[in-house]
């Protein structure tokens, strides 16, 4: 097994000579006199919205279960034994998804790739831990990304020979996929925070977008804080978030106003020709923050329109449309459009040859919004990052997208773009 012994035994030096007493498991470090009648985990969290993860406890260690990546980690307390009921997945097995993956807490030297993960890392005080990042890894956070500048970037590994995955209901049909893992060996580290299941006994999937409700993201933050034995802190974090945001949809709750609100987007390729257009399907969280703002989500699938026409009569009876474009570059990659880019990808003009605008409340109303107010250079946006986390702030964006009659400009992740509300372009040198 691939426990990080080296770590847990430089801990464990460090903790001997600072705290020569008992060590409690919350605390940093390695315990040095195991005792299988304590309980080394006496702040414990529990799941209690639709999160996607589920965690149970046992004296030295915790189960976690993420449904969302099918995955199982086993956490145990340094210094004391690994469970023996646990058959952890081997490092080159060949199996694809439900991996069983063990690892010793607390996280002290760890990899980033997860900005779901970067932002909870930061509201527990936890960012000393991280000691680098995947490669193309991104964040938003000014003083996240100052860090990761310093730190080493980390690689994929791509096993050879690829890995024979078996369809679940036959054997014969098969087809082949890479084996990929961190390459995290090297430097020490105790596993990365990342978004896939993957064949990796070290990574560990961080997945609040997937939750189906708005207080279950909120919850990842337990879910990272149990690698941190840092549940007292995430159970202070999360109540406070859990009070602010039942407070805000109390009060909205009384709104008589049911603007309907959408997701669309214009499919344009790099010669700058648009394709046709297209709705997205509300995500279920998203559906319930909207509501919980008094706000109704269009409830139909994804669906694309090659008329312009069509597209507009689907989108006529929408007050509020949440922009989800992306405005290609010519030489590959995509950058945030602004809103010359929506008129001319929409056609919100006459210029263009069409002028279906007016009878838009969306465009009449000035209120069409993206999620990317807060981004940086390297085109990380906040939205993936702590609004993810912080579902009772999002709730406030919400509320004054749900209040606003002619745009909300005072909101903290969505920008409103007839108003030309700037993009707030966050760099390490922001960081005080
Ligand atoms: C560890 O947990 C105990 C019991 O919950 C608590 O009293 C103590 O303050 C915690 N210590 C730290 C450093 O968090
Ligand atoms: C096996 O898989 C194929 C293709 O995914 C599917 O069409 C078929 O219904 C499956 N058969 C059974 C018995 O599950
Ligand atoms: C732009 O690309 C699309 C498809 O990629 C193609 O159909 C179209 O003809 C191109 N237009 C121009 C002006 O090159
Ligand atoms: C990020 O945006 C910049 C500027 O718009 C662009 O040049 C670059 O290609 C983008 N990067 C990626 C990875 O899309």
């Amino acid at each position: 097994m691939i426990f990080k012994t080296n770590i847990c035994l430089a801990a464990a030096l460090s903790a001997l000579m600072l705290l020569p007493t008992t060590i409690h498991a919350n605390e940093s470090g390695c315990v040095t006199n195991y005792d299988s009648s304590k309980d080394y985990f006496p702040d414990k969290v529990k799941s209690s919205y639709a999160s996607g993860f589920d965690i149970t406890y046992t004296k030295n260690a915790k189960y976690i279960h993420n449904t969302i990546s099918g995955e199982t980690y086993v956490l145990y307390q340094c210094g004391t034994p690994a469970p023996s009921d646990i058959s952890p997945t081997p490092a080159d097995s060949l199996q694809v998804g439900n991996w069983v993956k063990v690892v010793t807490v607390p996280g002290s030297k760890i990899a980033l790739d997860s900005a779901p993960a970067s932002a909870a890392i930061e509201l527990l005080g936890a960012q000393s831990t991280v000691a680098a990042s995947y490669k193309y890894f991104a964040v938003t956070s000014p003083c996240m990304q100052k860090q990761l500048d310093g730190l080493p970037r980390i690689q994929q590994n791509f096993g050879t020979p690829s890995n024979r995955r078996r369809r679940s209901n036959s054997s014969s049909d098969s087809r082949l996929v890479r084996r990929v893992s961190y390459d995290i060996s090297t430097l020490g580290l105790q596993w990365t925070f990342t978004t896939y299941g993957m064949n990796d006994p070290l990574s560990i999937a961080v997945n609040p977008e997937d939750a189906n409700d708005m207080l279950g993201k909120a919850e990842w933050i337990k879910f990272i804080a149990a690698f941190y034995n840092k549940e007292a802190e995430a159970n202070e974090i999360f109540a406070g978030i859990e009070s602010r945001y039942n407070a805000l949809r109390a009060s909205s709750a009384s709104s008589s106003t049911k603007k309907t609100v959408g997701l669309a987007r214009y499919n344009k390729v790099a010669n700058g020709t648009v394709l046709g257009w297209s709705i997205d399907q509300v995500q279920p969280w998203l559906a319930q923050g909207l509501a919980d703002a008094g706000l109704s989500a269009y409830s139909g699938d994804t669906t694309s329109f090659r008329s312009a026409s069509d597209f507009y009569s689907a989108i006529s009876g929408w007050d509020i449309l949440i922009d989800t474009s992306g405005e290609p570059l010519p030489h590959g990659g995509a950058t945030i459009p602004m809103w010359s880019n929506l008129v001319s990808g929409y056609g919100f003009t006459s210029s263009g040859g069409r002028d279906y605008a007016k009878s838009l409340p969306a465009v009449d109303n000035s209120a069409i919004y993206r999620s990317d107010l807060i981004s940086s250079y390297k085109n990380a946006t906040d939205y993936s990052e702590h609004l993810q986390i912080q579902a009772d702030v999002l709730l406030g964006d919400f509320v004054k997208i749900a209040s606003a009659s002619s745009g909300a400009k005072d909101t903290k992740w969505y920008r409103n773009l007839p108003q030309n509300v700037p993009v707030d372009w966050v760099s390490a040198s922001d960081c005080k």
